[in-house]
C-alpha cells in the first residue's frame, strides 16, 4: 500500500476550516482506494508570528522537503503589516522549494454562476501555467534618494533563460498530457488537419517589455519545435483579459510570467464562480509540491463554518492527481461536481449549506 507523507499548514483565518474538509475527503478517499495519508501539521502563519516572532526558518523549510506534498490553507493576518508573511512564508516556500510552476486550472462547473453572459461549462475550461519563482517577484530593485523630491523606485522583472525554458517545457507537457486521449474540442478544422491536439497560448507583452518577453517569445518558439502537435499561440496580456471575458473558449492552456499570472488568475477565478472554487498547485516537478486554494484567509469569516471549502477540496484532488492517485482524484471530482449541483451558490452566506456540510456531501460520494 502506498503511503503519502503530507505536510499540512492550515495557516490563518479560514485556512483551518477549509483544510479540515479537504483532509476529511482525503482520508475517506484513501480508505476506499487503498493508500495511506500520513499528515504532519505545521503552525506557520500570522498567529504564530504574532505570538513568537517566528516567520519561517530555513530549517523548517528543509523539514518540508521530506514530505511527498504540502497542503496549505492560507497565510495572512489583519494585524500583520502587508508583505511580511507573504514574503516570509508563502514566497519563501515558493523560492526555497523551487516551486517554479503555479498551476491554476480554470473550470466552470455545472450549476456555478459565472458573471459572463451566455458562457457555460463548455466555454470556461482552461489551465493557466504561471511561472512562480521569477519576474517581478524576485525582489530585485531599489530606492534612489528615498524620501527626497527626486526619489525613484525600481523593481525589476528578471528572468533567466533557464527559468523561462523550464516553465515553457512544463506548459507544453501539460498541454500534451491534457489531450493525449482526445484532441481539444476548441481546435479549428484547419488546426486539426495540421495534426494539433491542443493549443498553448503564451501571454506576454512583447510590444512594451521588449527584453523579458522577447526572451519568452524566442524560447517559446524554440521549445514549440519539440511539440509539433501543440498549436503555438500568442496574446498580449491586456488583450488576454479581454478574451478571458469575451471568448474564454479560445483558451486551452495559457502560459505566462509570474506577475501577469497573478493578475489574470484572479480575473479567471471570478469567471469560474469566484474564489470559492479556484484551486492551485505550486509545483516542483522534481521535488515536493505545495497545494493551496487561490483564496486568502478571509479573517472576517473565520470559525463561523460559513466559508466555501470547495476550492480546498479541488486543491486536495489536484494533490492526489500529482501524487499519481488518478482514480481517487477522479472519484473526488465526481463528488465535487455532484455537491456543487446541490449548492445554491458558491458565495459565502448563500451556499445553502455550512462548510462542514459541504465536506460531508463530497464524502457521501466517496
Ligand atoms: C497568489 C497571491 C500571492 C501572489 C501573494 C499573497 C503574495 O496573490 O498566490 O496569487 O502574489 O502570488
Ligand atoms: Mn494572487
Amino acid at each position: 500500500m502506498n503511503t503519502y507523507k503530507i505536510a499540512v499548514i492550515p495557516g490563518d483565518g479560514i485556512g483551518r476550516e477549509v483544510i479540515d474538509e479537504g483532509l476529511k475527503v482525503l482520508a475517506a478517499s484513501s480508505q476506499k482506494h487503498q493508500f495511506k495519508i500520513e499528515t504532519t501539521e505545521f503552525p506557520f502563519g500570522g498567529e504564530r508570528y504574532l505570538k513568537t516572532g517566528e516567520i519561517l526558518s530555513d530549517e523548517e523549510v528543509n523539514t518540508l522537503k521530506n514530505f511527498d506534498a504540502i497542503y496549505l490553507g492560507g497565510i495572512g493576518h489583519p494585524d500583520v503589516k502587508p508583505g511580511i508573511l507573504e514574503k516570509g512564508i508563502l514566497l519563501k516556500l515558493r523560492f526555497d522549494l523551487d516551486l517554479y510552476i503555479n498551476l491554476r486550472p480554470v473550470k466552470l462547473y455545472e450549476n456555478v454562476e459565472t458573471p459572463i453572459k451566455n458562457k457555460t461549462t463548455k466555454h470556461i475550461d482552461y489551465i493557466v501555467v504561471r511561472e512562480n519563482t521569477g519576474g517581478l517577484y524576485t525582489g530585485v530593485g531599489e530606492f534612489q534618494n528615498k524620501g527626497e523630491a527626486n526619489e525613484v523606485a525600481i523593481q525589476s522583472m528578471v528572468y533567466s533563460r533557464e527559468q523561462v525554458e523550464r516553465c515553457l517545457r512544463y506548459a507544453f507537457e501539460c498541454t500534451q498530457k491534457r489531450h493525449k486521449d482526445q484532441p481539444w474540442a476548441g481546435l479549428s478544422e484547419e488546426e486539426k488537419s495540421k495534426g494539433y491536439i491542443g493549443k498553448l497560448t503564451l501571454c506576454g507583452k512583447t510590444n512594451v517589455l521588449t527584453y523579458v518577453f522577447d526572451l519568452w517569445d524566442r524560447i517559446f518558439h524554440e521549445v514549440a519545435k519539440d511539440y509539433p502537435n501543440i498549436a503555438p499561440d500568442y496574446v498580449h496580456v491586456d488583450a488576454c483579459c479581454i478574451y478571458m471575458i469575451e471568448s474564454p473558449e479560445r483558451y486551452d492552456v495559457i502560459v505566462t510570467g509570474n506577475m501577469f499570472g497573478d493578475i489574470i488568475t484572479d480575473l479567471a477565478a471570478v469567471t469560474q464562480g469566484g474564489m470559492g472554487v479556484a484551486p492551485s498547485g505550486n509545483i516542483n516537478p522534481k521535488g515536493v509540491s505545495m497545494f493551496e486554494p487561490v483564496h486568502g484567509t478571509a479573517p472576517a469569516f473565520a470559525g463561523k463554518n460559513v466559508i466555501n471549502p470547495i476550492a480546498a477540496i479541488i486543491t486536495a484532488q489536484m494533490m492526489l492527481t500529482h501524487l499519481g492517485e488518478t482514480q481517487a482524484a477522479n472519484d473526488i471530482e465526481v463528488g465535487i461536481k455532484e455537491t456543487i449541483k446541490k449548492m445554491k451558490s458558491m458565495l459565502v452566506g448563500e451556499m445553502g449549506y455550512s462548510t462542514n456540510e459541504i465536506g460531508d456531501m463530497v464524502l457521501e460520494y466517496i
